[in-house]
């Protein structure tokens, strides 16, 4: 039977979404297929909150003092165990024409230990926060019918020392296949050339592991098509083989491509190849690859080699959260970090300390970013081995991969021999799944060679800056060498002087820790030592966590060029600067001082001119000479006015810069990044708030507080304004409202055989006036070892009742085992020992009485109905009101869209501040393909 190519859907859209850890673990160790709690089919969720993925609850909770401060001050982890698990639950159906399919399962992320359940069975466990999974469930699904995943994420323990998120904080996607398919992440291409130079004819690798899970064997044929980037077939080789009954095989080929268009981060050139599989004349499979033609290697003297010719590496470390959202990045805000980066000249990224969401790798081979792809956990064990292997298979083929790096600062075991073996088994690993890249690992240590540096192939820095590093290259002159990690210069933007009780370090580049350095120090240094191949900023962007150099109030980092919402402190025209060759120049502080008239002020420029000459008010205060890698300093009297600077190259006048003394905040300006969005539900608007004086300038000390008003096809999804002491929410979240109504009118009779089909007591009509009455609120019931029994009641609910948005049977606690039913009608089986057993009765109630009975054996001590029994009315979610104050003039909103197309108004408005309005037209477009 041919089912034609795999269908990919992203399942992002319609969870639901409960913080808690009411019912355990939820996995029956005792009985298959029987999760209780959520994780059981007949679990109701009405009442938890609706979310779409990405979703990260961490960055929904407060800020507490007495939270992990390196996590950001977010009370979850030890001692907050009640913030600590959250679960996730969707519902699905599979149409008929899905069977024999296999069906899988595919998390690109969840943050942390995830138990994955599909119609109450386990499927499977993944302890990473930061590895993608994939579960095949074809034996668990119902196929023509309805099914039901939940997710239980336990986030008590971390991995990191950093902000890390918490929940489905990446895609989650269900995969169809046919028995003959592409095994998962079963496709690898690479090109090669002569002496890795990109002269002469690339040699393009292809590779593809099938799986046949017929139980008859299959004639297979793969076809490789290369397209170019200009839309042409470049190549089409195939290979063919026979596969035996449920088995794999690898097919490999080789095409030729004559001056083939190669990529770099300048030019990001993409090919992509379709792999297809035929097997007696019809495609069972597709899956489509982008690559990119280029080589990277390390040269011990000439540093970083692209493409033949030496590169220097211009890099950025960075963690995965965002200024609103956390660590459930929507894709376009990666585009969107990846370009702001860009605008600095960096052209390379590296994943600290883990593997990235794909959707990063993605936007680097688009946009042209090289990537420095880390691993999260140093370990040859058989799991860390498999997650190794899972994560270099993922991401082998994107372009913007430059190398692998194995570990971050492992101090414990790096200098040991063990360390050295367990390093070097990793590091095999990796070569023998990806042959292609070098590998590297994050060395805190200066010109120490005994452990980890023996036998990596290319020795990384992290900070140790100066002669220890000219020591160390004299002494291993073969080994290649990279600046994995250095600078971790602090400053937060728009502050001019440190203020450890607010918890803020000034923005001039002055000011590092005791292990690191300042821009200046760190660049100037690689900048004359191309053996070093050039390095990474600790780190691009500012991250939650880690509030070094104080603590509480601060609850983020200063390390970053840019802050947490991507507006760029000073720094960012220092490494400009250097990094690009048009010209720049940047003046610093802004020239709002009230209160220091005629004080000196420390005013500095930052520029790639030879010279600048620095204006007060349109008079000169002369020329000075700009040194490589360095920055011009005046003492300037401070009064109202204008600062000017202008660059000379050659003589000539290259740039010119202003700072001005702005009147009082006047009015809100919104600024989106883009006006035109995708009605695809996933599409972004990152919003720029920014007061501004009179004369539009931005105000650069304005705090004021902003409240925000959305409406048409939109909703915001989180503000920040990039101060690393604010406490102020990123996230509005509002739940639906629950009402309650007791069912306390019951009575009960011993039965024979509770089991039995048409048992008349349970009924829709049944006349138990002569039976006991009973208390349910009690924590025993009244039925004695081995007896069994019917309980019933009478539930009225009117019209109204039955509009609400969603209708639960609670019960306290069912002791026994048996049935629900309502009105005669067998709803669900009992036997939630753990927790209250909640059962979604809105499509079964009718207007007037109902009936409710449950029919149960006692197989323990006492049993019966306790802890109460409750009608719970779901009602609609109320709206978030939104705010957030500027920092320094500043702040940001992030929009997503629904789905549907039309315009999105968003408002903001503070006080008497003349407020903004835009509009963000959302049309129609492409969505990718979606799990209804
Ligand atoms: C490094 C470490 C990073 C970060 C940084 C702060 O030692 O690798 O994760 O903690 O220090 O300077």
């Amino acid at each position: 039977m041919s089912f034609g190519p795999r269908e990919r859907l992203l399942a992002d859209f319609g969870w639901r979404f409960h913080l808690g850890n009411e019912w355990g673990p939820a996995q029956n160790l005792a009985k298959a297929g029987s999760g209780y709690g959520p994780a059981s089919p007949e679990f109701s969720d009405a009442s938890w909150r609706r979310v779409d993925l990405p979703h990260d609850w961490a960055v929904e909770l407060p800020f507490d003092p007495r939270a992990n401060a390196p996590h950001g001050f977010k009370p979850l982890g030890e001692g907050f165990p009640h913030n600590s698990v959250g679960w996730y639950r969707r519902t699905f159906d599979l149409p008929k024409g899905d069977a024999g399919r296999r069906i899988w399962i595919e998390f690109d992320g969840v943050y942390r230990d995830s138990t994955v359940f599909v119609n109450g069975w386990f499927v499977g466990r993944h302890g990473s926060g930061y590895g993608s999974f994939r579960y095949d469930i074809t034996d668990v699904v119902n196929v023509g019918g309805r099914n039901v995943i939940a997710v239980r994420v336990d986030a008590s323990q971390f991995e990191g020392w950093y902000y890390e998120g918490a929940g489905i904080y990446r895609h989650v996607w269900l995969v169809k296949v046919s028995p003959l398919a592409i095994a998962p992440d079963g496709v690898f291409i690479y090109s090669r050339f002569k002496n890795n130079v990109p002269l002469g004819p690339a040699q393009i690798h292809l590779q593809a592991r099938l799986n046949n899970a017929a139980a008859t064997p299959a004639d297979a044929t793969v076809t490789w098509t290369i397209v170019g980037p200009d839309g042409k077939t470049a190549a089409r080789v195939r290979r063919s083989a026979k596969l035996g009954a449920r088995a794999s095989l690898d097919l490999e080929q080789t095409a030729s491509l004559n001056r083939p268009a190669l990529w770099f981060p300048e030019t990001p050139r993409l090919y992509r190849v379709v792999t297809s599989v035929a097997s007696a004349g019809q495609i069972t499979d597709q899956v489509q690859t982008e690559i990119g033609i280029r080589t990277v290697e390390f040269h011990p003297d000439k540093g970083f080699l692209l493409n033949g010719k030496p590169y220097l590496i211009k890099g950025t470390c960075n963690h995965q959260d965002h200024a609103g959202v956390g660590s459930a990045l929507p894709d376009r805000l990666q585009y969107y970090r990846i370009a702001k980066l860009k605008e600095m000249g960096s052209n390379a990224y590296r994943t600290a300390h883990n593997p990235p969401t794909p959707e990063l790798l993605e936007a680097c081979d688009r946009l042209g970013m090289l990537v420095m792809d880390e691993n999260r956990r140093l370990g040859s064990d058989s799991m860390q081995l498999r997650w190794l292997e899972e994560f270099v298979r993922r991401d082998r083929n994107h372009p913007s991969v430059m190398m692998w790096s194995i570990a971050n600062e492992e101090w414990t075991v790096q200098e040991t021999p063990v360390g050295r073996q367990v390093a070097a088994t990793v590091q095999e690993t990796i070569k023998r799944v990806d042959p292609t890249r070098p590998v590297t690992y994050n060395a805190p240590v200066g010109n120490v060679f005994a452990g980890i540096n023996e036998i990596i192939e290319v020795r990384g820095w992290s900070y140790h800056l100066g002669k220890d590093m000219d020591a160390y290259h004299a002494a291993h002159p073969r080994q290649a060498n990279i600046g994995s990690e250095q600078g971790s210069t602090v400053s937060t933007r728009g502050i001019y002087s440190n203020d450890k009780q607010r918890g803020y370090v000034s923005a001039y580049d002055d000011n590092a820790t005791s292990w690191s350095n300042t821009a200046k120090q760190w660049w100037s240094y690689f900048d004359t030592r191309p053996w070093l191949s050039g390095g990474f900023i600790w780190t691009g962007f500012d991250y939650r966590g880690e509030a070094t150099p104080y603590s509480w109030p601060c609850i983020s980092s200063h390390f970053g060029v840019f802050d947490t919402c991507g507006f760029p402190k000073d720094n960012f025209w220092n490494y400009r600067s250097w990094w690009t060759e048009a010209p720049v120049l940047h003046l610093l502080p802004h020239w709002n001082w009230p209160g220091r008239e005629g004080q000196a002020i420390d005013v500095r420029a930052l520029s790639n001119a030879d010279e600048v000459e620095l204006f007060i008010n349109g008079e000169s205060l002369g020329r000075k000479a700009m040194a490589r890698a360095s920055e011009v300093k005046w003492s300037v009297p401070y009064y109202p006015g204008t600062l000017s600077a202008k660059g000379y190259r050659r003589g000539q006048p290259v740039a010119e810069a202003k700072v001005e003394t702005t009147g009082a905040p006047a009015a809100l300006v919104l600024t989106p990044d883009r006006s035109t969005l995708d009605a695809d539900g996933e599409d972004i608007a990152v919003v720029g708030i920014a007061v501004v004086d009179d004369h539009g300038r931005v105000v650069p000390v304005a705090t004021n507080l902003v409240a925000f008003e959305i409406e048409g096809p939109g909703r915001i999804i989180g503000v920040g304004n990039g101060d690393p002491s604010s406490h102020e929410a990123d996230q509005y979240v509002t739940s639906p409202t629950v009402r309650s109504r007791a069912l306390d009118d019951w009575r009960w009779k011993r039965v024979a055989d509770p089991y039995v089909p048409n048992l008349p007591e349970v009924a829709a009509r049944f006349d138990d006036s002569s039976w006991s009455k009973c208390d349910v609120h009690k924590e025993r019931g009244p039925l004695g070892s081995g007896e069994r029994a019917v309980f019933r009641t009478k539930l009225t609910v009117s019209a109204t009742d039955l509009a609400a948005s969603g209708l639960e049977l609670w019960f306290g606690k069912i002791d026994g085992d048996g049935f629900v039913f309502l009105n005669g009608n067998k709803i669900a089986r009992t036997g939630d020992s753990h927790a209250a057993s909640v059962y979604d009765v809105k499509a079964s109630l009718h207007p007037g009485e109902n009936s409710v009975a449950v029919a149960i054996a006692n197989w323990g001590e006492a049993a019966g109905l306790n802890k109460g029994v409750m009608l719970r009315l779901i009602g609609e979610t109320p709206l978030p009101k939104w705010r957030r104050s500027v920092f320094n003039g500043l702040a940001q909103i992030i929009v997503r869209t629904t789905g549907e197309s039309g315009t999105i108004r968003l408002g903001a408005r503070s006080g008497t501040l003349a407020p903004s309005t835009i509009s963000l037209s959302v049309v129609a477009a492409a969505r990718r393909p979606t799990l209804p």
